[in-house]
């Protein structure tokens, strides 16, 4: 096989975007739109992986080095953004000595999947030259592919510089390529910048390739394919690849075995899994490295980011959850809290507006109601009753509270940490607990109660008579 290559230019500013942050850097399904040509770079073997840059630089350098550990990315600098041609000029000394076919792919294409590359290489055969097009019903501003009465790629003419006739043209410019390396660069140094914005276009290659006589391929994607393939230059955009990105997540995943309320409502991240049997309600948002198992149900409104959950959970409506795992069987919310470091074990029961962080809960614990567990090892089968708090910050340090297997924890209790709770002790409820409880007995802390005989009657009395 021939050796490959890949040009990704991503130098442009993105005007369009009016953004503070480079364009490539924002997000479709949670991850910046750079990231996919760099995936299909990587799926087709290629190497080196040349990207130019340009706005924001660093920016982007930083963010490939730490999501691409290891792979044959070479950073280049186009400093003027002078043009498509241009980009790929200031890539040539990073492929110096390269043979082969070099794929230049753009920044800002983040819903092409690599089998269209791979299409585009099968269509291009032998040809030195192979263009990526697409048939759309509205080609935008899009360059035109012009084709001889053979129906031979001969020429690509942007947007602008079209006459009226050719604007018809629904067959337009992916600006994606296969190109061979040596036609590619010897050809560039023949690019002018004779077009109306007197930049230096990459698509003069294709009239200077035809003009040598060279065979030059096309690929003319249709229908979804070609939706697949559109760039993002605005917001408007960026919503429109968001959306094929979610309905392709989401189709994968029901194919896998997952079913989805409303597939439309349901919003899931490039890196999330979903195991068969599971059921996603309505406005489920999946994201980061979210892990959800088998049988699973997610009630309406659940948000999960970088969670793990185990098969046969069942978390109610409204709960979320970051950082968290959550144990087989385990049932949630509604309306639960789990924050970073909490780890539920299996069949744990976490009621409504409870707030966990830092909490290991092990078998079967039950907090039904109203609690805040922070920084926190409860014991397998405790009970913690409504509107228990662990005081875990003193206002500088945060402490622990060690709660014992088997323990009853009674209502409104204040757990003030450091503070310990043997195995299957009990605590009164409305009680503040400062001190260690030994291993099955009962702390109370609470004031005796007093009653005062017929207090209320002589109270309404007075008063009436006032
Ligand atoms: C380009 C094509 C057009 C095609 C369209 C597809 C040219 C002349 N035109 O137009 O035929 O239909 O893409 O989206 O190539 N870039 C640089 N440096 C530059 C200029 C651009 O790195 O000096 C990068 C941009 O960041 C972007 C990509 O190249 O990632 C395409 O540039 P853009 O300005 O969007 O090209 P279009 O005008 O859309
Ligand atoms: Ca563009």
């Amino acid at each position: 096989m021939r050796r490959r290559a890949v040009i990704v230019m991503a130098a442009g500013q993105g005007t369009r975007m009016k953004s503070k942050q480079a364009k490539v850097l924002h997000a479709v399904a949670g991850r910046p739109m750079i990231a996919a040509p760099i995936e299909s770079a990587l799926a087709l073997g290629a190497a080196p992986i040349v990207v130019v840059l340009g706005h924001q630089r660093e920016a982007v350098e930083a963010y490939l080095q730490g999501a691409f550990p290891g792979a044959p990315i070479v950073t280049v600098l186009q400093a003027q953004q002078r043009g498509t041609a241009d980009a790929v000029r200031c890539a040539e000394p990073a492929l110096e000595g390269f043979d082969g076919d070099v794929f230049i792919l753009s920044g800002d294409v983040p819903t092409l999947p690599t089998a269209r590359l791979e299409a585009l290489d099968a269509a291009a055969g032998e040809a030195p030259l192979a263009v990526m097009g697409m048939r759309l019903d509205d080609p935008k501003a899009y360059g035109r592919l012009i084709c001889d009465e053979a129906g031979r790629l001969i020429r690509i003419t942007e947007h602008r510089d079209c006459a009226p006739e050719a604007r018809l043209i629904r067959e337009v410019n992916a600006g994606i390529y296969r190109v061979d390396a040596r036609l590619l660069f010897r050809a560039l140094g023949g690019v002018r910048p004779d077009n109306d914005q007197g930049e230096l276009y990459l698509t003069d290659l294709v009239a200077l390739a035809a003009r040598e006589g060279r065979e030059i391929a096309h690929l003319i994607l249709e229908g979804e394919a070609a939706a697949d393939a559109e760039g993002v230059n605005d917001r408007v955009d960026l919503a429109a690849a968001e959306a094929r990105a979610q309905r392709r997540l989401i189709e994968a995943a029901m194919r896998a075995g997952v079913t989805f309320l409303d597939p439309r409502r349901a919003r899931l991240e490039w890196a999330t899994r979903i195991g068969p049997d599971t059921v996603v309600g309505l406005d489920v948002t999946l994201a980061g490295a979210t892990v959800i198992g088998e049988g699973v149900t997610l009630e309406q409104g659940v948000h999960l980011r970088d969670t793990i959950v185990a098969d046969g959970v069942h978390l109610k409506p409204y709960t979320t959850a970051e950082g968290a795992q959550i144990g087989p069987g385990c049932v949630v919310g509604p309306f639960a809290r789990l924050r970073e470091g909490t780890a539920l074990s299996a069949g744990v029961k976490i009621g409504n507006f409870v707030e966990t962080k830092k909490a290991r809960l092990a078998e079967g614990v039950k907090a039904s109601h109203l609690s805040y567990l922070g920084d926190v090892e409860i014991g397998a089968g405790a009970n913690i009753g409504a509107g228990t708090i662990t005081c875990n910050y003193d206002g500088v340090h945060k402490h622990k509270t060690i709660i014992g297997a088997g323990a009853f924890i009674g209502s409104d209790t204040q757990l003030v940490a450091p503070v310990e709770i043997g195995d299957g002790a009990y605590v009164g409820a409305g009680s503040t607990i400062t001190h260690a409880v030994p291993q099955e007995a009962l702390a109370i802390s609470r004031v005796h109660q007093r009653n005062i005989e017929g207090w209320a009657r002589r109270k309404r009395l007075e008063r009436e008579e006032g």
